[in-house]
């Protein structure tokens, strides 16, 4: 199990008119402080409405001159609020309130049980003023929300523009007097800070302020076969194995029949031997990085498996009990490798060429287990074999992964 991490707990509420990406943004939030080690959740008003009122509710609903559904929003919101809270009282960490907030009044409200509760408080804004990127995040997310269930294309288009418009009509923007928040304008081309300090605060600005809303896929794979998969042997810096080296040829052949000629590709090893090795036949110039170093195995290092559970019982079953704690003494543990891959996780949702990383297993593990939003104690287990290649396509809900076994198949 994840230890707890102590400090201050954080309600991030969102703000922002309907089909400006707020959803999309608390989820990537959710994902990378969770991987972070933060337990993080998202709590979500309209969700929460379609539970209470059943979905379909038509943009009358949304209306503020409807006092009716004024009053049955607020209480809704004030309650997914409640739970907000409940949950950081329990042990949530950082709570993300999914709701318009659209109004100085609703900001107020949530600031004063902010402070009832004694917790952080960040408003992140999203401002997009862009009508193509609003018409296509209607078309790409809200047209498929249960609410428009069996409405023809047009006619729930058109419904919800109306529901925009209502939120328009009474929409304010973050003003400098509301504390801590951050603004991101058209998909992050301005962003904005206002008065944002502390380390969990900043980690967030940092993360928000590159991510791109992109389709963009990344492709991973372990380096070829090393003398030391040969042998057992873990971490050290041995070259490739003559199966190794088929390897690399066949990821360069797959490589040139995947990425049209001239299309630009960037290749990414970590610093050591064989992910360097493995991407010479690509003829590509490799940045190598060496925050994508395995997994520094300290004093085992160099040993096989067995050779550790028989000269150092004690360590091979703490590392049994909780692989992804555990720190190998002078070495790290897999918590300490989602630390420092945390800015090439943050490079790789900046980046707008496709990425071809070269790694290792365990700073694989860590890097598909952002991608894919798995729970930390899942990370030390993922299958990531030899010689095949990773390919993991973001999408709006999620993570799409296709996997490519290329020759030859070994073991290791
Ligand atoms: O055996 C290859 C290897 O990359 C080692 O260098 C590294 O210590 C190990 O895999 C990581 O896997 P695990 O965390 O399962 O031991």
């Amino acid at each position: 199990m994840s230890r707890p991490h102590r400090g201050r707990k954080f309600l991030i509420a969102m703000v922002g008119l309907p089909a400006r990406g707020k959803t999309f943004t608390a989820r990537k939030m959710v994902g990378y402080l969770s991987w972070l080690g933060y337990p993080t959740r998202a709590f979500n008003v309209g969700e929460q409405r379609r539970v209470v009122y059943g979905a379909g509710q038509t943009h009358e609903f949304f209306d503020p001159a409807n006092e009716d559904g004024a009053r049955q929003r607020n209480a809704l919101a004030e309650e997914e609020l409640g739970e907000a809270f409940a949950w950081l009282r329990a042990e949530g960490r950082i709570a993300i309130f999914d709701a318009t907030n659209s109004t100085v009044e609703r900001r107020r409200r949530i600031r004063e049980r902010a402070v009832a509760e004694d917790r952080e408080l960040l408003f992140v804004e999203i401002v997009n003023d862009d009508p193509a990127i609003v018409e296509a995040n209607i078309r790409e997310t809200k047209l498929r929300s249960p609410d428009y269930t069996g409405v023809p294309e047009e006619r729930a288009l058109d419904d919800f523009r109306h529901r925009i418009a209502h939120y328009e009509a009474a929409y304010q923007t973050l003003g400098e007097s509301e504390g801590p928040w951050i603004r991101l304008r058209n998909r992050g081309s301005q962003v904005v800070i206002n008065q944002v300090d502390g380390y969990v605060a900043g980690r967030v600005v940092f993360f928000l302020s590159n991510l791109q809303v992109t389709d963009r896929p990344v492709w991973l794979t372990r380096h070829g076969q090393s003398l030391y998969n040969v042998a057992g042997r873990i971490g050290g810096d041995a070259a490739l194995s003559r199966a190794g080296q088929e390897y690399s040829q066949h990821l360069a052949r797959h490589v040139r029949e995947t990425f049209p000629p001239g299309g630009s590709l960037d290749v990414w090893t970590s610093t050591l031997r064989r992910t360097i090795q493995t991407a010479d036949p690509l003829g590509i110039e490799v940045g190598p990085w060496k925050a994508l170093d395995e997994i520094h195995a300290g004093v085992c290092d160099g040993l096989t498996y067995l050779e550790i559970e028989k000269r150092m019982p004690a360590e091979f079953e703490a590392r049994r009990r909780d692989k992804f704690e555990y720190r190998y003494p002078r070495g790290e543990s897999y918590r300490d490798v989602v630390q420092r891959i945390d800015r090439v996780l943050i490079e790789l949702e900046r980046y707008r060429t496709p990425v071809l990383v070269i790694a290792h297993r365990a700073v694989l593990r860590a890097m598909i287990a952002y991608y894919l939003q798995l729970p930390a104690e899942e990370t030390p287990t993922v299958d990531v074999p030899l010689h095949t290649v990773i390919k993991l396509t973001p999408t709006a809900y999620g993570c799409l992964e296709e996997r490519v076994a290329l020759d030859p198949q070994v073991e290791g």
